[in-house]
């Protein structure tokens, strides 16, 4: 089995792999048939059949190396009893947890709730051709704690943050909780099929810097080492999302095998401060797919290109896809990507 997309983790190719975050949702309009076949989103995340519908979606439109297992990092709450809902216009809305009141669920079986992602890759696993990669994913314990505590999105994260300086060991004890059930989620994809595994840390830019170390690294290496224990081999991609020079700590420390840049990042500045025996992704505004008319596409496409023409590298966007971006610029997107020469 000839992966592109895993051999570019482990050495460097002669062609570059390419996925995008986001790859299926609402930028491909038969989505919303898919979804309007469940009653809510989490029902269409816990139907097996839709899962593997909305998966295979973006394979239909594009000529990609891997697919994305279509669930949402906030499956775990869920299964925590947190009563996430998503609603139109307003995104996430759970039942918060009030620090130091909350007691925090220790008996959650993760293998049982989650039983249809698992389901759902079997299923994958034997449908999807033999080059396609598949990814399992979770969120980190940083962002999840963040939608738990704050119980909705937020732009600053007060709350979370206040909880650290004011109940610390209750915190600590979330982060444990969850680096547990993390860990058990990604266990569950890996054994069910997926050749990589990936960590959102969505909101690590969040994170106080004297802390960053202890709750946007600690609890990735802690997940990894948990999951190497279990005799879990697949590579595992971290995403840090704005984590900006802390990226060279994680880098290092985090043991991820491949680090996902957001769309701030300077390329250089990363080859010349990042630990680069690891492979890298990502990099591309996805903004910069949703202009009719952007003359600039090829240009900053061929330029993340040229500068990552030596290394593990992996052609991402730095953040997920909006449901603004155009299928025709994906499209060129990939063209432009599979046409260069890595050679030249
Ligand atoms: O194609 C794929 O990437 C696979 C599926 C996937 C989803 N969510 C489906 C989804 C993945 C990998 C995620 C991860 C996720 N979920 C993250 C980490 C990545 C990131 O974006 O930073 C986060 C923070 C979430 C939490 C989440 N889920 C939010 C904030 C929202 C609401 C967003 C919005 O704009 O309404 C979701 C819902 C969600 N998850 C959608 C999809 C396709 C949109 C749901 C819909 O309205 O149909």
């Amino acid at each position: 089995m000839n992966k592109l997309l895993l051999n570019s983790i482990k050495n460097i190719q002669k062609t570059t792999p390419i996925w995008f975050l986001r790859q299926s949702g609402r930028h491909i309009p038969e989505y919303f048939e898919i979804r309007a076949r469940a009653k809510n989103f989490i029902e269409f995340c816990l139907n097996k059949d839709l899962i593997v519908e909305s998966t295979k979606l973006p394979l239909k439109y594009y000529n990609l190396d891997a697919a994305i297992i279509f669930s949402d990092i906030l499956m775990i709450p869920w299964a925590m009893n947190r009563d996430v809902k998503f609603v139109k216009g307003q995104g996430p809305i759970l039942n918060p947890l009030i620090p130091e009141i909350t007691k925090i669920q220790k008996k959650v079986n993760i293998f049982q709730s989650l039983s249809p992602i698992n389901d759902a890759m079997i299923i994958l696993k034997k449908d999807l051709p033999s080059h396609i990669s598949l990814i399992g994913f979770a969120g980190a314990p940083w962002t999840l704690s963040c939608y738990m505590i704050e119980g909705e999105g937020s732009k600053d994260f007060i709350k979370t943050r206040t909880a650290l300086w004011e109940a610390k060991k209750w915190f600590e004890e979330l982060i444990d909780t969850l680096i547990v059930y993390i860990a058990q989620k990604l266990e569950l994809q890996a054994r069910a099929g997926a050749d990589i595994l990936m960590i959102f840390d969505s909101w690590s830019h969040m994170i106080p810097y004297p802390y960053f170390e202890e709750f946007g690294i600690k609890p990735i290496a802690k997940i990894i080492e948990l999951l190497r224990s279990q005799n879990i081999k697949q590579p595992i991609i971290g995403f840090p999302f704005k984590a900006g020079t802390s990226l060279i700590q994680y880098s290092y420390e985090s043991n991820v095998d491949c680090l996902a840049l957001d769309w701030t990042v300077d390329l250089d500045w990363a080859l010349k401060n990042l630990n680069t025996s690891i492979a890298l992704q990502g990099n591309l505004d996805p903004s910069s797919l949703i202009s009719e008319n952007n003359s600039y596409l090829e240009e900053s496409v061929k330029s993340i290109l040229q500068k990552m023409k030596n290394k593990k590298f992996i052609f991402n966007v730095g953040h997920g896809l909006t449901p603004e971006c155009k299928i025709k610029n994906v499209k060129d997107v990939i063209n432009i990507v599979r046409n260069y020469n890595r050679d030249d």
